[in-house]
């Protein structure tokens, strides 16, 4: 009897080895309900008879639908269109008399990147070749934090004061009553602001249908101002050039891929990453002085207008490289919130009023879109968190048994010298 018992687990070893009967640490070879239990039937509800209603003790149904339920989340109420990628930044060229960001710091340098283009008008199931400027925003996953540039194929932006952007944007969607778009709103608008006709030139030009993305330029369109170790400023403006060159459809072949093959752009991005042509871009800045834009013609701060590259040439800083596709669309590239008030040490608005605008727009909407813990996201999620906020919906990193509260006398931590350095007072 010993004898056979002992048989007995020896077969049951060998037969676990192989494989053949199932272990708990066998994980995911079956079905399980959203709290992990495995499914027994998962073809019909749960009846009474054959011809019955359904019972409330289905949980396994009522766990299935309560979740499809609930599976849409608001898509963002400009740029409602995009794909995302992943990749790297590599610095080519010294910048560092400009600028202190630990992004920037040596030659050689790379930080993670994340992508996000997009189409800036329409919404998120219109068509990726509708004639508008792009998106082509940056996440830059820094030690310092994550530097986010939330740029446009355009140089420039159609307005400059922010408080006309929601007016802006209502007249390019659809009429209150009609629900159908309506050229007399956009153009009634346009005409009634001077300041937008530039913008209106680039989106009625080749321009305003790029060949997808990867033959389109980016442009940081806001400037900035960028600080040194030594504490001193400048103001800049970042361009980042396709290595691929520029390319655009014709507006018949915009409108014929419009009804044909509405993702284009996405489709043409993914298949490039897949198979190794890995799309890449040119970073440059262009720099101003405080003594420059105090004595300029033109305000330096106003996002409806160009800086002349004769005066204000491109410097080189380094290559954006894309190789690495998404794994989940809606966890990595739906859920991603970019913020040009995600901005580190080193890099700092400038006094250009739609900047300073978006600085409360982006995460106002994402607090609202995503969710007050939309920085705890994965994609989001900044390499090193330490601060006294805790709490609310969805908090999956709560930072333990930390201290919640400051000043205190128990942690260690004090404000970063570095950070107090290089943020001098408004000049
Ligand atoms: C006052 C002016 C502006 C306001 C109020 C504004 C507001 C917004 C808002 C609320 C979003 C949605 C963000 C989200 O849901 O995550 C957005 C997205 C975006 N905006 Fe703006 N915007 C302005 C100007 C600009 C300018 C000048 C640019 C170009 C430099 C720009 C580029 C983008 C891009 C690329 C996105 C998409 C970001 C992504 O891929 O998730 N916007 N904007
Ligand atoms: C910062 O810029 C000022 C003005 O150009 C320059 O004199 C100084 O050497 C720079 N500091 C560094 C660390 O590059
Ligand atoms: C747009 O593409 C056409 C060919 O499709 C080309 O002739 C034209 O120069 C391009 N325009 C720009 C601004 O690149
Ligand atoms: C300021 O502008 C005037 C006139 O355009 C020019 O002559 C002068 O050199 C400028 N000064 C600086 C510091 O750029
Ligand atoms: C939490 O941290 C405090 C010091 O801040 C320590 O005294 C205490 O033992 C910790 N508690 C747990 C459960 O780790
Ligand atoms: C924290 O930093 C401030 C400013 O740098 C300094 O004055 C203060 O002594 C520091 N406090 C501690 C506890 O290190």
């Amino acid at each position: 009897m010993r004898k056979m018992k002992f048989t007995m687990l020896k077969l049951v070893v060998v037969l676990l080895l192989a494989g053949i009967i199932p272990s708990y640490a066998q994980q995911n070879n079956y079905i399980t309900t959203g709290f992990g239990a495995p499914v027994s039937y998962k073809d019909a509800s749960l009846t009474i008879g054959r011809r019955g209603p359904l019972l409330l003790e289905d949980t396994e149904f009522i766990d299935e639908m309560a979740h499809f339920d609930r599976e849409r989340i608001p898509e963002r109420v400009v740029h409602a269109k995009g794909a995302g990628a992943f990749g790297y930044f590599e610095v080519t060229n010294d910048i560092t008399r400009y600028c202190a960001a630990s992004v920037f710091s040596t030659v050689g340098k790379r930080t993670k990147i994340a992508v996000r283009f997009s189409v800036a008008g329409g919404e998120r199931g219109s068509a990726d070749t509708r004639r508008s400027s792009r998106g082509f925003a940056i996440k830059f996953y820094t030690e310092e934090g994550n530097w986010d540039l939330v740029g446009s194929n355009f140089p420039i932006f159609a307005i400059r004061d922010p408080i006309l952007t929601p007016s802006m944007i209502h007249a390019q969607k659809r009429h209150p009553a009609t629900f159908l778009p309506n050229s007399d709103m956009q153009w009634d608008f346009f005409t009634s602001r001077p300041e937008t006709t530039y913008l209106l030139l680039y989106t009625f030009s080749d321009k305003g249908t790029p060949d997808g993305y990867r033959f389109m330029d980016g442009f940081g369109v806001n400037t900035f101002k960028l600080i040194n170790a030594s504490g001193h400023h400048v103001y800049s403006k970042f361009h980042y050039l396709s290595d691929q060159g520029l390319r655009n459809l014709t507006a018949r072949r915009a409108q014929e891929l419009t009804a044909e093959d509405p993702e284009y752009a996405i489709r043409d991005l993914y298949n490039a990453i897949g198979s190794s042509n890995y799309p890449s871009w040119t970073l440059y800045i262009q720099v101003m002085t405080d003594e420059q834009a105090r004595n300029s013609s033109f305000n330096p701060f106003d996002a409806t207008k160009i800086w002349p590259e004769d005066i204000y040439p491109l410097i080189q800083v380094g290559r954006l490289t894309l190789n690495e596709n998404p794994t989940n669309f809606f966890q990595d590239v739906e859920q991603m919130a970019l913020s040009p008030s995600n901005l580190v040490p080193g890099i700092k608005p400038s006094p250009d009023r739609i900047l300073q605008g978006r600085l409360f727009s982006y995460p106002d909407t994402q607090r609202y879109r995503l969710g007050p813990n939309f920085l705890q996201i994965p994609v989001n999620c900044p390499l090193n968190v330490r601060n006294y906020q805790r709490d609310g919906p969805m908090s999956y990193n709560n930072q333990g048994n930390n201290t919640v509260y400051h000043p205190n006398s128990v942690d260690s931590l004090n404000v970063s010298q570095r950070a107090a350095a290089l943020s001098p007072p408004y000049s």
